[in-house]
């Protein structure tokens, strides 16, 4: 009796302590496909058939967002340390989003000539509303103290999507 209440004690403990590396994790999914639709964006000679890996790595990073705001919506409070493990993540997905968002800045009068900044303008809208669905649920975790600190992190990814929408907002 004693032993199995140790056993779902610990249960309980691994628990906890998978919850902030898991949300790291799906922080680093999405800085990861941030990098690849960078390279794909920034290698892309304005063809039509390069934007095939451009528009469908920006479908995997939306679903990764998503996937992220699940798995922050499904985990328990976070402690100081995940807290601390989250920021530095959270710094590394800005700078990954200030690099990306740049270049698709840049590559505007490719997709213009493509008729296709549009499509990319829906994107970036679909992209900022998942992020700040994501961040949310992150802040929501934070000890109370640290959740100031979170939307401070947060705000220049979203800044950059905000300065990207106003280029590719025609009105
Ligand atoms: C990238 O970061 C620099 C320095 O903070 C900032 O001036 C610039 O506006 C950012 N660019 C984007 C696209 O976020």
């Amino acid at each position: 009796m004693i032993f199995s209440r140790v056993i779902v004690a610990a249960g309980l403990f691994v628990t906890a302590l998978a919850d902030g590396p898991a949300i790291v994790s799906a922080l680093e999914k999405v800085t990861g496909d941030t990098t690849s639709l960078n390279d794909d964006v920034s290698s892309w000679n304005g063809g039509l058939l390069g934007t095939i890996p451009i528009v469908t790595g920006s479908t995997t990073l939306l679903a990764s967002i998503h996937e992220g705001q699940k798995t922050a919506e499904a985990s328990e409070p976070l402690t100081l340390l995940d807290a601390i493990g989250v920021a530095v993540a959270t710094q590394a997905l800005s700078k990954e989003v200030n690099t990306t968002i740049s270049t698709i800045i840049g590559a505007k009068s490719k997709f213009d000539h493509l008729f296709l900044s549009p499509v990319i303008l829906i994107n970036l809208e679909l992209e900022k509303k998942a992020t700040v669905g994501f961040s949310d649920a992150i802040i929501e975790k934070l000890p109370v103290e640290q959740q100031p600190l979170g939307t401070q992190l947060v705000k220049p990814i979203l800044d950059s999507f905000d300065l990207a929408i106003d280029v590719y907002n025609p009105f």
